[in-house]
């Protein structure tokens, strides 16, 4: 069985991503994206040189905001903040990953209910792409309960939204939903 000196990702010494920046990946789908979401991200940010938000555009799920629409929430989201940038996620998260030469994955893990579908994803992923980790970073209690699903029900219902995602996202939802 090979040991920790025959693989190259794990070699004691060798600081991943070299020299150069250390740049992560989160990706989602981001729709809407919470206030869970950007405390993951703020939090990411603190521990890489560059972090990419990924929105990925999945053609086979219907959304509610598009792609290029999460994207400019997105962007609108973290203004002034240097080290983050958003882009959109097309083809598979580890492919991408290896273009843009990250070291990490970021996944935000808000409870026990998370952690089979992102540990088949994580595993998934470091088999299509050995040099990418993924780090799962946890939100603040506050928002373990989240989801996009629910502030999507409770914006359809005409509930209050500001507990949930920031005032430029919930401004979005509510002028799409007029517009329906
Ligand atoms: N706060 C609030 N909600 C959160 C959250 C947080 N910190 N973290 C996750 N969620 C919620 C989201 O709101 C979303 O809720 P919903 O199901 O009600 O919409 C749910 O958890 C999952 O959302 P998200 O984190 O956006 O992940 P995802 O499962 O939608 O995204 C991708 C998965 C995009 C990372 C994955 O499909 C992917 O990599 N796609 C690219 C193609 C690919 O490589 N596929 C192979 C993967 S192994």
């Amino acid at each position: 069985m090979a040991g920790i000196e025959d693989n190259p990702v794990l070699r004691p010494g060798e600081r991943q991503g070299g020299v150069g920046l250390r740049l992560a990946i989160y990706p989602g789908t981001f729709d809407p994206p919470t206030r869970g979401h950007l405390d993951i991200l703020l939090r990411a940010g603190k521990l890489f040189d560059k972090l990419i938000v990924a929105v990925a555009e999945n053609p086979l799920k219907s959304s509610f905001f598009s792609a290029k629409e999460r994207l400019n929430l997105l962007k609108g989201l973290t203004e002034g903040m240097d080290n983050v940038d958003v882009e959109i996620l097309k083809g598979l998260l580890a492919n991408y990953a290896q273009r843009k030469g990250a070291i990490a994955i970021v996944r935000g893990l808000r409870a026990i209910s998370d952690f089979e579908y992102e540990f088949q994803m994580a595993l998934t992923n470091r088999r299509l792409n050995p040099q990418v980790e993924t780090v799962f970073l946890m939100p603040s209690e506050n928002y373990t309960f989240l989801s996009s699903t629910l502030v999507k029900n409770i914006a359809e219902l005409g509930g209050e939204l500001s507990a949930f995602v920031p005032p430029l996202v919930a401004e979005s939802i509510k002028r799409k939903l007029r517009r329906k």
